[in-house]
């Protein structure tokens, strides 16, 4: 993945727990070479999931707790690192958004060659419900949805209520979430709109 996602997953444990154990969580992914990383670079996969699950060691958590804590953590970080102006032109409120995430990774895309974006695809099924189908090329980065889902619904002044309801790891075509939202407290962080 871009080193973006690399540098996020850094900042939001040296953010949340300092930069020593930062520096032990990357030498327990033999990591050490990497002074640090660049965020327009494309690295393997393998060095995530290795940070992934060297930090699950380290701070004693799940998998499944790190990821979904990085995904909320994803939105403030991109929107504090350049991609504000992006996310803003994405939508105004959280059933919005979630329409235009392709959209917003075929923006990226253009500036990140080699992205793998994930697809997304959304069925609104009641004006407070709907069910989110998500495919990747990657595994196991269905909990960073529910926190994404969490992220954006703090973006959005929106209680959001997520639950998984079809599972690729278990031998499903992909993964479906069941997401529920009150967003009659919406608004536009930026404008104040
Ligand atoms: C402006 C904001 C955003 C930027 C700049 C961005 C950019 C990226 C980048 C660079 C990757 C790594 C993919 C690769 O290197 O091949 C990625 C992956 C991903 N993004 Fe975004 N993204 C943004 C917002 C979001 C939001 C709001 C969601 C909410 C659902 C989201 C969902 C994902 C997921 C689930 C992945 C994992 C890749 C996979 O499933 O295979 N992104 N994004």
């Amino acid at each position: 993945m871009y080193g973006l996602v690399n540098k996020a997953i850094q900042d939001m444990i040296c953010k949340h727990h300092g930069e020593e154990t930062w520096e032990i969580i990357k030498q327990k992914a033999e990591l050490e070479d990497i002074d640090f990383f660049v965020g327009m670079d494309a690295y393997t996969d393998d060095i995530t999931y290795r940070l992934v699950a060297a930090a699950c060691d380290v701070l004693g958590m799940e998998t499944e707790a790190i990821l979904q804590a990085f995904g909320e953590y994803w939105v403030t970080y991109t929107a504090e690192e350049g991609y504000g102006e992006l996310l803003a032109s994405a939508g105004k409120s959280l059933g919005q958004f979630v329409e235009n995430l392709d959209n917003l990774h075929a923006r990226v895309g253009l500036s990140f060659p080699q992205l793998r974006p994930p697809a997304f695809d959304c069925e609104h099924t009641s004006d407070k419900s709907m069910e989110l189908h998500y495919q990747s090329t990657r595994q196991g980065l269905a909990p960073m949805v529910i926190g994404l889902l969490h992220g954006l619904g703090k973006r959005f002044h929106t209680k959001v209520d997520v639950t998984q309801i079809s599972f690729r790891e278990q031998g499903a075509s992909h993964d479906i979430f069941s997401i529920e939202y009150d967003d009659s407290q919406t608004y536009d962080q930026r404008t104040g709109d």
